[in-house]
């Protein structure tokens, strides 16, 4: 297969297992590109890309941002974090926006969820998703799948477990779409409090007792509590969390084999992982982000031959 099944990378959900593959072959190469002294390559000099940033994101943006550069396509950057904003009307103003601008694609996060769907149907651009509130981040599990395959050489059957908060990450719910499609088994863990009900439906397992999860997986990927998309309390005290769901040495050691460490960022250090964690061999983090870039190209390249054709 040549090219994506898609026009817009908006969910792992709307991917195939041969998208996936596609877009790890075509980062594959980007990832030798961006390795060689000149890191750069001029195959989008024909293309400009808006980032439109609705939500903080720092390594996202950036790494976004440099894919498209590495790739010689024409940038501008629009940013307004904050959370008011109202649905209906930013979207349409930024579909105005982009129309009048002429951009061929649209890296888009949002608050809210499904805003990239809504742009995809108003908009003659190619869009990506790059985060959209508690639903969707799939260059994220791209990324995060791209590293489990380069350090353990493939997905199939390797068992993963995501844990912390469940309920208000996008980084989850894409991470459980891709490990499956790819065919790994999955298990989530964290209070039962942010731990959707549906989640059994997705072909998970839960696990509430952190130390029997580490036992049985090979990767362990630590997410950070989305304190800004809580409007009550879920667990009773951050000490608390980090007691029994926080990852530290003294844990890992005590189990009989080597586990992965992973972090889509940013880290809490001492909450999800104790900073000897974070920095030990076992931990995957920064590869995670030189990865992305990568990855980000591999979409980016492979959607814009589909603008082109
Ligand atoms: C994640 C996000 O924004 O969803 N970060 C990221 O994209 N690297 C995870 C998080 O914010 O915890």
């Amino acid at each position: 297969m040549s090219e994506l099944s898609v026009n817009h990378l908006l969910g792992i959900k709307y991917l195939t297992e041969e998208d996936i593959n596609l877009i790890f072959e075509t980062a594959d190469h980007f990832k030798e590109v961006i390795n060689r002294p000149i890191k750069k390559v001029p195959s989008l000099r024909d293309i400009t890309i808006a980032n439109l940033f609705f939500e903080n994101s720092t390594r996202t943006r950036l790494s976004f941002e440099l894919a498209e550069k590495r790739l010689s396509a024409d940038v501008i950057n629009f940013s307004a974090a904050s959370s008011s904003v109202k649905k209906g009307e930013t979207l349409i103003d930024t579909v105005n926006n982009i129309l009048s601008m002429k951009v061929d694609m649209v890296v888009m996060r949002h608050p809210n969820p499904g805003a990239g769907v809504f742009l995809s149907k108003h908009v003659n651009a190619s869009i990506i998703n790059a985060g959209d509130g508690a639903h969707e981040h799939p260059t994220q599990a791209l990324l995060d799948s791209y590293s489990i395959r380069e350090k353990l050489g493939e997905i199939q059957g390797k068992k993963v477990v995501i844990v912390g908060d469940i309920l208000h990450s996008r980084v989850a719910l894409s991470n459980i779409f891709a490990l499956k499609l790819q065919g790994a088994e999955v298990k989530v863990c964290g209070p039962k409090t942010l731990i959707p009900k549906y989640i059994e439906k997705l072909g998970v397992t839960v696990e509430t007792d952190l130390t029997k999860a580490l036992k049985w997986c090979d990767v362990a990927n630590m997410l950070r509590v989305q304190n800004e998309r809580m409007e009550i309390s879920y667990f009773p005290s951050t000490r608390e969390y980090t007691q029994q769901f926080g990852v530290n040495k003294r844990l890992l050691d005590s189990l009989d084999k080597e586990i992965v460490i992973m972090h889509p960022g940013p880290i809490n250090r001492g909450v999800e992982i104790t900073s000897d964690v974070a920095d030990s061999k076992q931990a995957i983090i920064l590869d995670q982000v030189q990865n992305g870039v990568a990855v980000r190209m591999a979409v980016i390249y492979l959607l814009a031959s589909k603008i082109k054709q």
